[in-house]
C-alpha cells in the first residue's frame, strides 16, 4: 500500500455491489443481487423505505417513476406493498428482466449467503428503524452480515442506539463552494458527525481532490472505518485500495475486485 495505511479489518478492501451488479442487472431487483453474488461480490448494498402498510421495500428513489421507465409514478411511502408489487422494474434496464419486481427487504436478505454481508441503506427517516429491528430478528443472519448506512445523522444514532450489535456508517458527499474552492463538510466536521453519531464507519463519497491520505488517517485515528462510493473507474479503485479503505462500492464487482487484485 503506497500511502502507508492499511484496511482496519488488516485485510483487502471488500468488494460491495452498488444496488446489486448495478451495470448488467436493473437496480435493487433479486436478478442485480443473484448477479452481484455471481460475481464474487463480499457485501451487497441496497436501498431501503418504508411503505404506508409498514413494509420495507428495497428501491433507490422516491417514487417508482424512473425504474418503471415512466410507467407507474407512485410515492413509496405513501404507497402500500400491494401497488408498488404490481410494477416491473426490470424491463427498464433490459427486455429480459421484464417482471422484476421491487424486492422487500425480506428477500433481499434471502439471497445473502453464509459469508456474504449486506449494506442495508436506509432512506427513510427514524420511523423505519422499530419496523427494521423487528425484520432483523426474524431473519436467519449474524449480526456482522448485517451493516447500516445512511446520510441522516439521526437515523445512524438511532441504529447505534438499538442495535448496537450492527455496524452503521454515516454517509456524506461534498459540496464546492464556488468562491472559495473550500469543500464542505470540512475534515473536522466530518469527524464531529462521525463521533456525535457513534458511527463505526464513513461512508464517503469518491473524491479524490477531498479524500487524501490526511483525511484518511484523521478518520482512522478516530477508530472509524473507511467505505468508499461509488467506484467504476478501475485506477480510481486501486487509488482507494492504496489508502486503505475497508471497502469499495460499485456497480461492477468482478471488474473492480480484478482492479483491486495484485497477482
Ligand atoms: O453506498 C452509498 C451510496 O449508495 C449512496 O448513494 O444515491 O447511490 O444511494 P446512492
Ligand atoms: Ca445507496
Amino acid at each position: 500500500a503506497a500511502f502507508g495505511c492499511f484496511p482496519s479489518t488488516g485485510q483487502a478492501q471488500m468488494i460491495v455491489a452498488h444496488r446489486g451488479a448495478s451495470f448488467v442487472a436493473p437496480e435493487n431487483t433479486l436478478a442485480s443481487f443473484q448477479e452481484a453474488w455471481q460475481q464474487d461480490a463480499d457485501v451487497v448494498e441496497g436501498d431501503f423505505y418504508l411503505t404506508k402498510d409498514g413494509a420495507i421495500v428495497c428501491i433507490h428513489d422516491k417514487n417508482t417513476e424512473r425504474t418503471s421507465g415512466g410507467t407507474a409514478k407512485l410515492k413509496i411511502e405513501d404507497s402500500t406493498l400491494e401497488e408498488l408489487r404490481a410494477i416491473d422494474v426490470g424491463t427498464w434496464k433490459a427486455p429480459k428482466y421484464a417482471g422484476q419486481k421491487i424486492p422487500t427487504l425480506e428477500e433481499v436478505l434471502a439471497t445473502i449467503p453464509e459469508n456474504g454481508k449486506i449494506f442495508i441503506e436506509i432512506k427513510s427517516g427514524p420511523e423505519i428503524v422499530e419496523p427494521l429491528q423487528a425484520a432483523l430478528k426474524k431473519a436467519n443472519l449474524k449480526d456482522e452480515q448485517v451493516i447500516f448506512i445512511c446520510f441522516n445523522e439521526e437515523v445512524v444514532s438511532q441504529c447505534r442506539e438499538k442495535m448496537p450489535q450492527h455496524k452503521a456508517s454515516w454517509l456524506t458527499s461534498y459540496k464546492q463552494n464556488k468562491l472559495s474552492g473550500k469543500w464542505s463538510p470540512s475534515l473536522e466536521s466530518v469527524v464531529k458527525t462521525l463521533k456525535k453519531t457513534g458511527a463505526t464507519g464513513l461512508g464517503t463519497q469518491a473524491n479524490d481532490t477531498v479524500v487524501t491520505p490526511e483525511f484518511v488517517k484523521a478518520i482512522r485515528d478516530a477508530g472509524i472505518e473507511c467505505h468508499v462510493w461509488t467506484v467504476n473507474d478501475p485506477q480510481q479503485a486501486q487509488r482507494y485500495a492504496e489508502l486503505g479503505f475497508d471497502s469499495i462500492t460499485t456497480d461492477k464487482p468482478a471488474e473492480i475486485r480484478a482492479a483491486v487484485t495484485s497477482e
